[in-house]
């Protein structure tokens, strides 16, 4: 897969999967599974760092991480956020974030909105530099939205998503995430445009879905949003192994002498 093959998956109507990716281990895992592309999401500061939103994944927190999905996950397309303002300083800022993150193994870069940052979009794509537009909820914006909510419910705000997918499309985008948007937005919005649209949380009429790792492995029982199915109890399955091994340690059966040295 690369990012022609994305359009080609569009044209011929076949779906297209991805995941975020953020550690070396989970990538060996990924690049044997069938999912299509890995995003090393700037999701990345919340769910590996604890913060409570996205601002703190910087560039050399991106790079780390992305060198590092890099390293486990040969043969997958690899995308990797451009981090909070890193392209809203200039194009030249922009193009040393996005030399961060494509010679630490990125295949392209991800970045929220459009409207002022056009010059950056257009100029990543003339360097050969697959970009992916990101809208709908913008994380990298949340105290400016009130929050991680729901967008385009209202007339002005649909047509403003609708607007900036066009714009992205124009500008060479590859393919866009498209984040909490109502299903039937999400759906028209997708017919709209030739390139594909992945949606997390904005329905089934997307040309393709992305979910966080840790939020479809069921890792995480506190956080559960309404589009994130959880397909694995992946929280219980690890509580139960440390359960065990707690159990195996304190019952003297572990380890046991085929698992001792001589
Ligand atoms: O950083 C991230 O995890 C993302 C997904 C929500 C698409 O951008």
């Amino acid at each position: 897969m690369n990012s022609t093959d994305f359009q080609r998956a569009k044209l011929e109507g076949r779906k297209l999967s991805m995941v975020t990716c953020y550690d070396y281990t989970f990538a060996r895992l990924l690049a044997a599974s069938a999912i299509d592309a890995i995003l090393v999401g700037d999701s990345a500061a919340m769910v590996m760092h604890g913060y409570p939103n996205t601002l703190s994944a910087g560039t050399e927190l991106m790079r780390v991480h992305t060198a590092a999905v890099a390293r486990g996950a040969a043969g997958k397309f690899l995308v990797a956020d451009m981090p909070f303002l890193s392209f809203r300083k200039g194009v030249a800022a922009a193009l040393d974030a996005a030399s961060a993150l494509m010679t630490a193994g990125a295949h392209a870069v991800k970045l929220e909105g459009v409207d002022g940052h056009e010059d950056v979009v257009q100029r990543l794509v003339e360097s050969g530099i697959p970009v992916m537009g990101h809208l709908g909820l913008q994380p990298q914006s949340v105290h400016a939205c009130g929050g991680f909510r729901v967008q385009g419910r209202s007339e002005d705000s649909a047509r403003e998503i609708a607007r900036h997918t066009a714009a992205l499309e124009r500008l060479g985008a590859f393919a866009i995430v498209l984040e909490c948007v109502p299903a039937n937005l999400a759906r028209e919005i997708s017919e709209s445009v030739r390139i594909p649209v992945i949606g997390i949380g904005a329905g089934l009429g997307c040309d393709g879905q992305i979910l966080v790792l840790q939020d479809l492995l069921g890792m995480n029982p506190d956080f559960h949003p309404k589009f994130a199915r959880p397909f694995l109890d992946g929280a219980r399955c690890v509580l139960d192994a440390l359960g065990r091994f707690d159990e195996a340690i304190k019952t003297g059966t572990f380890p046991a002498p085929e698992e001792s040295y001589s």
